[in-house]
C-alpha cells in the first residue's frame, strides 16, 4: 500500500481478523492501536509486532459494549498523543437462535458492538482519516449482509447496515484520496463460532484469515476499486442472488441454512 497510513486503530485486534490487520499494518510499517477487551493478548501482541516490526503498538482495552466507548477511546487517543489517519472496526460478534427468544442484554451489547461504536468511531475519526490525503477506513460486514438470515437475524441486520453505510461514505470520500472499504468475509475459522457458541453462522464458501486480509489489502490498494469486497469467489456469487429472487423465495432459503 502506498502511502500507507501512518497510524491505524484496529478494533477488535485480540483474534481473529483484527490480529492478523494488526500484523500486516505493522509489516507495512505502520503504527498500530489494538482495541479489544482481552488486555493480556492485546498486550502480547503488542510485544510481538514491536520486537518483529519496529513499530509503536498501543493497547487500549475497552469493552466497546458499554455505552460511551468511542468517547473512552478517543480520549485514550488525545492522552497518548495520536492522531491516526486509519481504522478498520472489526470487533463483532453474533447470537444466533429466535429472535423473540434472545437475551436482551445481548441484543443490546450485539447492537452497540456491531453497529453503535462503529458508527460512533467512524464519525469521530473519519475527518482526519479524510483531511490526510491517503487515510484509510475498513468495516468488516459479511456476507450475511446481502440477505435476512433467520435464527441469526440481528447479526445480518447488523451486517447490512455496516456494509450499505460504508458504501455510502465511500461515495462520500471520493476525490479525497482517502480509501473506504466495506469488507465481507465469508465464514472463516477464528474464534468467531465459539464466541457466538453456533455453528448456525457457517452459511456459505470458508475463507482462511489470510484470504480475508489479503482481499482486503488488494482491495483498498487496487486504483478504481470499489466500495466493498466479497473474499471468495462463489461467496461474491451467491451475495448478489437475492437481488434476483423475491424476498419469500430467499427467506425461505436462508431459513433451510440455517435451522436447527
Ligand atoms: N469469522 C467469520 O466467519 C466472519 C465472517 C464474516 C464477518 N465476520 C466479522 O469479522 C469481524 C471479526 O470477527 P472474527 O471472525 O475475527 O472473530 P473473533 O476472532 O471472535 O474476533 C472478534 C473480535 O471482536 C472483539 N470484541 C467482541 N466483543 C467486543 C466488545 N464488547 N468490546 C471490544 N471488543 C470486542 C473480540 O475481542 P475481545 O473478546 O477481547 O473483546 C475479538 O477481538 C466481526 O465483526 C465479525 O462479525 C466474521
Amino acid at each position: 500500500m502506498n502511502p500507507a497510513p501512518s497510524c491505524v486503530v484496529i478494533t477488535g485486534a485480540s483474534s481473529g481478523f483484527g490480529a492478523e490487520f494488526a500484523r500486516r499494518f505493522a509489516r507495512k510499517g505502520a503504527d498500530v492501536v489494538l482495541v479489544a477487551r482481552r488486555a493480556s493478548r492485546l498486550e502480547e501482541l503488542a510485544k510481538e509486532l514491536t520486537e518483529s516490526s519496529g513499530v509503536a503498538a498501543h493497547v487500549v482495552p475497552i469493552d466497546l459494549a458499554a455505552p460511551g466507548a468511542a468517547d473512552a477511546l478517543m480520549t485514550q487517543l488525545d492522552r497518548r498523543g495520536l492522531s491516526p489517519d486509519g481504522l478498520v472496526n472489526c470487533a463483532g460478534f453474533g447470537i444466533d437462535g429466535p429472535f423473540a427468544e434472545s437475551d436482551p442484554q445481548r441484543v443490546t451489547d450485539l447492537v452497540q458492538v456491531n453497529v453503535a461504536a462503529l458508527t460512533d468511531l467512524t464519525l469521530r475519526m473519519l475527518p482526519a482519516i479524510l483531511n490526510s490525503g491517503h487515510g484509510l477506513l475498513i468495516n468488516v460486514a459479511s456476507t450475511a449482509s446481502y440477505q435476512p438470515i433467520p435464527q441469526i437475524a440481528l447479526y445480518a441486520a447488523s451486517k447490512a447496515y455496516v456494509r450499505t453505510l460504508t458504501e455510502a461514505l465511500w461515495q462520500e470520500a471520493k476525490g479525497s484520496g482517502a480509501r473506504i472499504l466495506a469488507l465481507c468475509p465469508g465464514p472463516s475459522r477464528t474464534e468467531f463460532f465459539s464466541a457466538a457458541g453456533s455453528e448456525r453462522f457457517n452459511v456459505g464458501q470458508m475463507v482462511s484469515i489470510e484470504e480475508v486480509v489479503d482481499a482486503a489489502f488488494d482491495a483498498v490498494t487496487k486504483q478504481g476499486a470499489g466500495p466493498t469486497r466479497v473474499v471468495g469467489w462463489r461467496n461474491a456469487v451467491q451475495a448478489h442472488l437475492p437481488r434476483l429472487v423475491p424476498t419469500r423465495a430467499t427467506l425461505a432459503i436462508t431459513a433451510g441454512l440455517t435451522k436447527g
